[in-house]
């Protein structure tokens, strides 16, 4: 029974189809609103080689256990556990790891569906309507307060989750990885062509990376973890599920380096094509929200073909979004079908429409309900920080310890089915064993000092 199970398990279809959808996970729109203002910020070229040890010393060594723990057992997250360790409490970490993943894609869709909305407006002439900043704010606040509209296209997004997620592994997260990560990538550099050639352009860049070492300290290390953390999708079983459609053939430590590598390019190449347009235009910096639905709004605004270019962004941000929340809802969906038995079509409906529920509250906190707060924030705001700041860093932890200690021996010989590279195992295991757990406490317990 169980090696029937296992024999029927999809996999991917090539490492390279692997690769290109760990990377649509780990790129989203963490990488493109935020990174970029992050490394702005806190002392450019600086802040990138901080960020890049986080990536590498802490990012990595996670990211390969959890492709391991998916590989060695071919489960979803709750199951993983479940199978490496019968009889001990460690499911626990892959569950509250689906629960997690259920929150943010709940949120995550609110704001993907209103990216979604600004592809569609930009694409019938909501740019070039603009006559200041005053009409660039107006119409994002009265857009995310009209809260018929919001619920509206967190639903169609919800449903271009399901078409894709439905259709399988192979057949629909990896084929639409393949198309949809290239366009990405093209996207970026045309806007990137557009941005690096208006006058004044190199502001920007000096902006982005003019090195100021004494900006490092240790909270902006901490801030360069959490987000390193974060944008390479870690602590919730994104990349445990992956790894599960893994053959033993695939190098986990080259292919989780090139999915970080990946990550850390398209940020960094964010911030090209956004900060040069925006000090070109004259306009402020910043990130979030007032970055991607004012700001940069209002810079196209002032260039010639404006509805043009709003579109390609808009598009870019919905895809990069898009290739994250499917990594989401599959690791809902793996449960569902390894636990619970579930056909795929059926898991993914039912899945996709719990997601979508958990954040009409989210959707709602921005319109009708934005009184309804606890702390100062919102549902979403709730969401968002729980999920960042506690459940993902905790999810972090479990992983690491649980590869670098309590798996016990199989771990060595799982990790180096493929790849054979022994230093590289005794590098990692360090990370896992002391590293990791040790810095991610600490991203934990300065959160809240
Ligand atoms: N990595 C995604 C981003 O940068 C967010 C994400 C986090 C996705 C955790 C899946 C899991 O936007």
């Amino acid at each position: 029974m169980q090696s029937d199970r296992k024999a029927v398990r999809e996999n991917w279809g090539s490492r390279l189809g692997f690769v290109l959808a760990a990377a649509g996970s780990a790129i989203g729109l963490g990488n493109v609103w935020r990174f970029p203002y992050v490394l702005g910020e806190n002392g450019g070229f600086a802040f990138l080689l901080v960020y890049l040890c986080c990536v590498v010393l802490i990012g990595l060594p996670i990211m390969g256990a959890e492709m391991v723990i998916g590989r060695g057992s071919r489960r979803n997250p709750f199951g993983a556990f479940k199978a490496l360790l019968p009889g001990s409490a460690w499911w626990l970490v892959g569950a509250i790891g689906i629960v997690t993943g259920v929150i943010i894609l709940s949120y995550y869709n609110v704001v993907a569906g209103w990216t979604l909305a600004y592809l569609f407006r930009s694409l019938t002439g909501l740019v070039s309507g603009f006559t200041g900043p005053d009409s660039a704010e107006l119409a994002y606040e009265s857009f995310v307060s009209d809260s018929a509209q919001v619920v509206i296209y967190l639903f169609l997004f919800a449903v271009l989750g399901i078409l894709v997620v439905a259709q399988g592994v192979k057949g629909g997260i990896e084929r639409w990885a393949k198309i949809l990560m290239p366009t990405l990538f093209l996207l970026l550099l045309l806007l990137i062509g557009r941005s690096l050639t208006l006058e004044g352009s190199g502001d920007g860049l000096a902006f982005l990376f003019a090195p100021d070492f004494s900006k490092i300290n240790g909270d902006v290390i901490l801030m360069a973890m959490g987000q390193a953390f974060y944008s390479l999708s870690l602590g919730m079983g994104v990349m445990i599920t992956y790894g599960s459609y893994l053959d033993n053939r695939t190098n986990i430590f080259s292919s989780a380096g090139t999915v970080a590598g990946l990550d850390a390019l398209i940020a960094v190449l964010a911030g090209v094509a956004i900060f040069p347009a925006v000090f070109a235009m004259g306009m402020e910096p910043s990130s979030g929200f007032g970055l991607t639905y004012q700001v940069l709004p209002m810079v196209f605004a002032k260039l010639p073909l404006s509805d043009v270019l709003s579109s390609l962004f808009f598009l870019l941000l919905t895809i990069a979004a898009l290739t994250s929340a499917i990594s989401l809802l599959e690791v809902m969906v793996s449960f569902a079908t390894d636990e619970l038995h579930w056909t795929r079509a059926r898991a993914t409906i039912i899945m996709a429409a719990f997601a979508f529920v958990v954040g009409v509250p989210s959707a709602l906190s921005f319109g009708v309900w934005s009184d309804v707060t606890v702390f100062g924030l919102g549902f979403f705001g709730v969401a968002d920080y729980i999920t960042a700041n506690v459940l993902l860093p905790l999810g972090g932890i479990g992983i690491a310890v649980f590869a670098g200690w309590a798996w016990g021996r199989g771990v060595k010989q799982e990790i180096l089915l493929g790849s054979n590279q022994e230093t590289l195992y005794y590098v990692w295991l360090w990370s896992v064993r002391i590293l990791a757990p040790i810095a991610v406490a600490l991203i934990l317990i300065f959160n809240f000092v």
